[in-house]
């Protein structure tokens, strides 16, 4: 059975190695290995992340785990943006446990934050070409708004703008 709860200190080590497996496996078509390598040592290291779990905020809610007992799976979070806006900032599973209904779950724990603040419209970025995220969202609801740059490396894969009501 699949438990999500928010995470604690002892699930880093579990949450950075979901990020960047899962990260890599999602990418590794989209983007160079020299960015994945990037982006994973910037924001999935176990400082940064501990210092995500420890500090929150209603910009930040903090990461949330899917757990398996006491393996973390898949880990998720996001924050508000307005005060009736949510934006869900990320998720990643173990890529050999997708399809499950385990995103479901953690889409749904973050979504349960943003309303107790306020939400009734959430957003979320997702690489052009991403189908490990762009159908999830779709079955989730969300619908496309926009195309953008990529916040990171304005030659990159474009990055599209999707909402829901929620
Ligand atoms: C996106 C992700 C978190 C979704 O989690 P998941 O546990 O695989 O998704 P779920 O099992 O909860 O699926 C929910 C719905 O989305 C649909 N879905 C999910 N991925 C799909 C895909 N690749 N193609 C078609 N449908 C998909 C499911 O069929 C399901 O629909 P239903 O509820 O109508 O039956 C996960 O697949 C993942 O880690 N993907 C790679 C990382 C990624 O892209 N993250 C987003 C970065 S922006």
């Amino acid at each position: 059975m699949i438990e999500v709860v928010r995470a604690r200190p002892e699930h880093v080590e579990g949450i950075v190695s979901v990020c960047s497996d899962g990260y890599r496996a999602t990418y590794v078509d989209l983007h160079t290995q020299e960015y994945i390598e990037k982006v994973i040592s910037d924001f999935y290291n176990d400082e940064r992340v501990l210092k995500e779990v420890e500090n929150s905020s209603k910009d930040w809610g903090g990461y949330f785990v899917a757990l398996d007992g006491d393996q973390v799976v898949g880990a998720a979070g996001g924050g508000m943006t307005g005060d009736e806006t949510g934006e869900l900032f990320v998720i990643y599973l173990d890529p050999t446990r997708r399809n499950e209904g385990i995103g479901s779950l953690l889409l749904g724990a973050v979504t349960d934050q943003q309303k107790d603040w306020g939400a009734t419209t959430q957003w979320v970025s997702v690489v052009k070409e991403n189908q490990k995220g762009i159908p999830f969202y779709e079955a989730r609801g969300f619908i496309f708004q926009s195309e953008q740059d990529n916040w990171l490396d304005a030659k990159a894969t474009k990055t599209l703008r999707y909402k829901r009501e929620i």
